[in-house]
């Protein structure tokens, strides 16, 4: 791998569940990259009830990809504004081969850090998640309680139910782990096993991210 450029961006990569929001704050912090997540642009967009969101619904209550044409312009537009002069931590992009090589034609990538946690765990994670909708922090019911403060307001997620964790982890098997290969040919695909408890995650993604990125 050769030494990053301070512009490059990195992509944490995983499946659904896989706690690339509960390990993307870390990373920005460590190497100022502001976190970009299309799942939360998308989900603002719904949200806002505008075309995109209107056209994004129904794909994401189903647990399918949205079109790869709608989430390329949507990075497009995000790399235009000036906080993305230093790169961008993408989390949960790309997702499929081609929206891999739109990226590659926009912007250089340093880094694929790829999260490795089995379905089973994946299912857990996934029902027991909630969100608190003022500050976008991440909780789960064992794992993470919320705080009592926050406990009577976090929200769980439409497409959180095993239904549709089940359709995502399908998407993701046949439609995005063809990626891994992709960087791994690229020689930027870094594995960090992401199974054990958060603290111990955490750990493993700061060795590997000031190993390969020097932050
Ligand atoms: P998106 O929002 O990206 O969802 P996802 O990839 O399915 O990932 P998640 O947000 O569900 O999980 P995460 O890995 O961030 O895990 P988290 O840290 O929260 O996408 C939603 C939908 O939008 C897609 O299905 C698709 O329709 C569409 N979409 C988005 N991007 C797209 C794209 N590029 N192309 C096409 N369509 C796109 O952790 C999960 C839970 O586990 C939390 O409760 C957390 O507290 C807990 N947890 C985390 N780490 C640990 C640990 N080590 N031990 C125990 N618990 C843990």
């Amino acid at each position: 791998m050769e030494s990053p450029k301070r512009s490059e961006s990195i992509i944490l990569f995983g499946p659904p569940g896989a706690g690339k929001g509960t390990q993307s704050g870390l990373i920005s912090e460590m190497t100022g990259k502001p976190q970009v997540s299309t799942g939360d642009m998308l989900r603002e967009a719904v949200n806002e009830g505008s075309d995109v969101g209107k056209e994004a619904k129904s794909y994401m209550e189903r647990g399918l990809l949205v079109p790869d044409s709608i989430i390329i312009e949507l990075i497009r537009r995000r790399l235009h504004r000036e906080d993305a002069s230093d790169g961008l931590l993408f989390d949960g992009f790309p997702r499929t081969i081609p929206q891999a090589q739109a990226l590659e034609s926009l912007t250089p990538v340093c880094m694929v850090l790829s999260l490795n946690v089995p379905d089973d765990i994946i299912v857990d994670r996934i029902t027991g998640r909630r969100t608190d909708p003022e500050t976008g922090e991440i909780y789960h019911i064992t794992h993470r309680p919320p705080p009592d403060e926050v406990a009577d307001r976090v929200i769980q997620r439409t497409d959180d139910t095993e239904e549709t964790v089940r359709q995502r982890l399908s998407t993701f098997h046949s439609q995005t782990s063809p990626l891994e290969f992709y960087y791994r040919e690229r020689g930027i695909l870094v594995g960090v096993d992401g199974a054990g408890p958060m603290s111990e995650v955490s750990s493993l993604v700061r060795d590997a991210v000031i190993k390969h990125t020097g932050a």
